[in-house]
């Protein structure tokens, strides 16, 4: 089978490879000619563990290639899988300028039945409108299907994500296309994973609806961890105890600053902004975005509450993606919480293992200095402040660490540590929810 894979972000990247590894001839496209030059020298455009490894193997037994030319690769294929941005306008509001520009170009493309597959996250009804979009503009008398095929996958673990689905949703009117495109996936039946078909619009709103839900176990935890600090309970013992209810489950009930990355500040815009559109407003996930913005601001008074006015205050920050194991920074928490120390007046010293590179493109302020590794970001600093939980974090030298700080305090903001080991050193210990009130 010879597919075409339009977008080589996180999900188009690890897509096209990945259906490669299950036996397709992928052709990935892009319009970037640098990122595809790049791409076929070996050169992965952001980190994503293995990721590397994977599409190197799959370029090499043949079945995975890089091209701009998206006519050749639709003339070539059966099945088109769109992955492109659908960035949004921070309102909630999807801009879908990229899909767009896709949808003219492949009516232009195409000449025979094609099956094109959504991967990208998009509002509901979109899907049914490229249909109509790209059907009304072809040259010749043909029908081409719509598919649509949310992708779940995790930055830091998207490779075992996608390999590995907790399942696949497939939406379509078509029961051709959607014949062909579980063909595409027989693999992952020999590994059970469940396949649920659908309509179109189902199989949009299901991804929109597990983000919004995910982001609200996480602003719930939040709201919970608050409380734990004005009762002086612990909130790593709640969540914990919670999440043996098999109802509940464990996953998503870390306290922490808040959500961050490509999906959940988006998603949960998105549903909101489709229930006010709708008259059916989403009154939950409203609060979940209002906690969760909340929840940013209170990281920087707790800074505040602990070291006294920043102005002038050398602050030690590690961690600045906004999760472990990528290099991603959009929407990470840190990026609130470090310009608004830096407005307050603090000096920053950071370090994160992947992100810095790309938090200095967003923040560029002579204040904040980036250094190579945890100890030389905390040297001379007034309090240490994790902000992302990177295994290397978890296990550093607490001894040599004080020694470098200039007064022992320790914000962990991702509840890393166990409190009693920090504090049994001599530092003062705040983390979120964890029966200190700060
Ligand atoms: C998410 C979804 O999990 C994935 O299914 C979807 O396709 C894309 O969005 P991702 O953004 O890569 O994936 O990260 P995820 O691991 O879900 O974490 C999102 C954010 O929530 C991070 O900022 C993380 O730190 C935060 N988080 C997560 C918490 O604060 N507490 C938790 O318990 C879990």
């Amino acid at each position: 089978m010879h597919i075409t894979m339009i977008g080589t972000g996180y999900v188009g990247l690890v897509s096209g490879a990945g259906l490669a590894d299950f036996g397709m001839q992928v052709i990935c496209v892009d319009k970037n000619v640098d990122r595809i030059q790049g791409l076929n020298r070996g050169e992965i455009p952001f980190y994503e563990p293995g990721l590397e490894e994977f599409v190197e193997r799959n370029v090499k037994n043949g079945r995975l290639s890089f091209t701009t030319d998206l006519k050749m690769a639709v003339e070539n294929s059966l099945v088109i899988f769109v992955a492109v941005g659908t960035p949004d306008d921070g309102q909630g509001k999807t801009d879908l300028s990229q899909v767009e520009d896709v949808a003219k170009r492949l009516a232009q493309a195409i000449d025979e039945y094609k099956v094109i597959v959504m991967k990208s996250t998009v509002p509901v009804g979109t899907n049914r409108w490229l249909k109509e979009m790209i059907q009304a503009n072809l040259k010749k008398d043909i029908t081409v299907d719509v598919v649509s095929n949310p992708e779940f996958l995790r930055e830091g673990s998207a490779i075992e994500d996608f390999m590995r689905p907790n399942r696949v949703v497939l939406g379509s009117d078509s029961a051709q296309a959607l014949a062909v495109v579980k063909d595409i996936y027989r693999v992952l039946y020999l590994i059970e994973a469940p396949f649920v078909s659908t309509n179109l619009e189902t199989a949009e709103l299901i991804k929109y609806a597990s983000n919004a839900f995910l982001a609200t176990k996480i602003s719930f935890i939040n709201e919970v961890a608050n409380i734990c600090e004005k009762v002086g309970a612990d909130v790593h013992d709640v969540a914990r105890a919670m999440g043996l209810d098999k109802r509940i489950g464990p996953k998503f009930l870390h306290s922490g600053p808040g959500y961050g990355g490509s999906c959940f500040p988006k998603d949960t815009l998105a549903f909101a902004d489709l229930g006010k559109t709708l008259g059916s407003p989403a009154r939950i996930v409203e609060a979940v975005i209002a906690v969760n913005r909340n929840q940013r601001a209170r990281m920087i008074t707790k800074i505040e509450n602990a070291i006294g006015p920043l102005d002038g205050k050398v602050v030690g920050v590690l961690g600045l993606t906004f999760k472990p194991n990528t290099s991603d920074v959009r929407e990470s928490p840190a990026l609130d919480i470090v310009q608004a120390l830096l407005r307050k007046g603090a000096q920053i010293r950071a370090y994160d293992p992947a992100g810095m590179d790309e938090f200095q493109k967003v923040v560029n302020d002579e204040k904040i200095s980036y250094w190579k590794n945890a100890y030389e970001a905390a040297r001379g600093a007034e309090a240490l402040v994790f902000l992302t939980e990177w295994n290397e974090f978890r296990n550093l030298d607490l001894k040599k660490l004080k020694e470098a700080l200039a007064k022992p305090v320790v914000l962990d903001l991702r509840n890393i540590y166990e409190p009693e080991r920090v504090t049994d050193l001599g530092f003062r210990y705040m983390g979120v929810g964890r029966g200190t009130a700060v």
